[in-house]
């Protein structure tokens, strides 16, 4: 967690120190330095904008890209006709890929109307060589790229880009180093995500992930508990644990500690309301996990288990070292030991090699596990994976079908899953005023569905218990109980409810 510094009163005149983080508290100040000379010239506040594509873990990346900006005085502008926009980019799949160099021509046009705009690109995508390579050869005009191994260097790359004329590179290819306490601006002030390993050693054979994040590396226990303790004092009250796979953390500390173990050690936090976290392999969740998920009321009812496949021939060829009966018998023991939680799923449909029978135990998974939502994917060949060069490519036509069926399925049981609820009340952590009518409130449950009702938006960051009157399909409408208004004191006093 970052701890308030005198940026100013950092002497530039000194050579910048070799450790981190003090080094990159080195460069916030001198760019900062610089950037208000920029400021003056222009007669204006220098802005920024940064675009996150894919999941959970850029979107905090770009948390502690963005309290590095704000550290270093940008301010935050809400298009990207900005002075700095920074693209955070996923490569899971072909399409994120294609969808960022069709924002990059854009951004171009932009360039060229604002003699000060800057483009800095960053994430899986620059770790990959050959983009790498066309950024260089036909995107000229962007002026950073940097890789996910050395984002802590962002302060002194920003440094460095606003010092030159063409452009900077600096993606490194692996790193064992975590820097810890660089500043970090949230979304929500009342909820975060909290990495606590990075990385991932599964090598599953369509997966790009393994390649352009490394090898997992955890967080230290102390670390992480430190950093949620000074997210609580700081007014949150829901913390997502991050990690590619989170069951595998804490095999390569020094000194091992299992995930269920963090996780106990986190729910005693004080303060602190609700503990998600995201993802799980099923190959390694352990007993211990789902005894101390079953055992705390601040551990979410949701738990995102990825399915791929049900075929177990199709789940070796993508080497997730789970069989469909194994997977089964594991959504069974969760559901059993907690049965109101909300399983999730991803899948992907059309991998090499995979016929109308494979796909039907997907199927039949889809069917006897009930997901409460998934995500479900085309097969997309990532260049560099085992997976690229194998056979039996499936045809583009026969994916789409069977993905259209499988949507179908998904979707018919995601909504009588999300119907179970309906005339209960449950406790939601109110998100923010709904987009489509501001009389509403759009808040989360535990379990993930969201609910909209009519309340004051002095609600938002706090839990309360909604009375879910109506299931729309996979969302609810609903109404604060009268519980709450005897049960929170503080909105009594201040008479900001209703
Ligand atoms: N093609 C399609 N989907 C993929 N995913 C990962 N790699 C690929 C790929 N090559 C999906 C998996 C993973 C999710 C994050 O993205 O389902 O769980
Ligand atoms: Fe990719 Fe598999 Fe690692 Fe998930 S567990 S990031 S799918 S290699």
């Amino acid at each position: 967690m970052y701890r308030e510094i005198e940026l100013d009163n950092i002497d530039l005149t000194e050579e910048p120190p070799q450790e981190e983080p003090a080094r990159q508290r080195y460069f916030i100040a001198k760019a900062r330095k610089r950037l208000r000379a920029i400021s003056e010239r222009a007669r204006r506040p220098m802005t920024f904008r940064i675009v996150t594509f894919g999941c959970q873990m850029n979107a905090r990346d770009s948390e502690k890209l963005t309290g590095i900006l704000a550290a270093i005085g940008y301010a935050p502008s809400d298009t990207e006709d900005a002075d700095l926009v920074v693209y955070n980019t996923c490569t899971v799949r072909e399409n994120a890929n294609r969808k960022v160099y069709g924002h990059l021509g854009k951004l171009k046009r932009l360039k060229e109307a604002n003699p000060y705009m800057r483009i800095a690109l960053c994430g899986c995508m620059t770790q990959e060589a050959q983009v790498v390579d066309k950024l260089k050869e036909s995107y000229r005009f962007v002026d950073l790229v940097f890789g996910t191994h050395n984002i802590f260097q962002f302060a002194q790359l920003v440094c460095q880009m606003l010092e030159s004329d063409s452009m900077v590179v600096e993606v490194w290819e692996g790193t064992d180093q975590i820097v810890e306490d660089l500043p970090a601006q949230r979304k929500y002030p009342f909820k975060s995500g909290v990495n606590i390993m990075f990385g991932c050693n599964n090598f599953c054979s369509y997966c790009i992930v393994p390649y352009v994040r490394g090898r997992e590396r955890s967080r230290s226990p102390q670390a992480i508990l430190d950093e949620i303790q000074n997210l609580v004092n700081d007014g949150v009250v829901e913390v997502m644990l991050l990690g590619q796979n989170v069951n595998s953390y804490g095999k390569t500390l020094a000194q091992p500690l299992s995930f269920a173990r963090l996780l106990s050690q986190a729910v005693e936090i004080p303060g602190l309301r609700r503990v998600r976290f995201m993802t799980s392999h099923p190959k390694d969740l352990s007993d211990e996990l789902i005894q101390v998920m079953a055992s705390s009321d601040k551990i979410c009812r949701h738990l995102h288990l990825p399915m791929q496949s049900g075929s177990d021939r199709i789940l070796e060829k993508m080497n997730r070292r789970y069989t469909k009966e194994s997977y089964l018998r594991l959504a069974d023991k969760i559901q059993t030991a907690m049965p109101d939680i909300a399983l999730t799923t991803d899948i992907i449909v059309g991998f090499p090699g995979e016929t109308e029978e494979d796909f039907q135990h997907t199927l039949d998974v889809v069917r006897q596990v009930r997901y409460s939502s998934a995500f479900t994917f085309q097969y997309s060949k990532r260049t560099g994976t085992p997976a690229a060069v194998m056979e039996e490519q499936v045809p583009a036509d026969v994916v789409q079908e069977r993905f259209n069926r499988l949507l179908e399925t998904v979707q018919d049981i995601a909504r009588e899953e999300c119907a179970r609820w309906e005339g209960t009340t449950g406790q939601v952590l109110v998100e923010q005023v709904n987009h489509q009518d501001d009389a509403l409130l759009t808040g989360r449950l535990g379990n993930n569905l969201l609910v909209h009702f009519p309340a004051d938006r002095a609600l938002i960051g706090k839990i309360v218990d909604v009375r879910l009157n109506e299931c729309k399909g996979f969302y609810y409408m609903g109404e604060i109980s009268d519980g709450n208004i005897t049960n929170d004191a503080a909105i009594l006093e201040n008479k900001r409810i209703l």
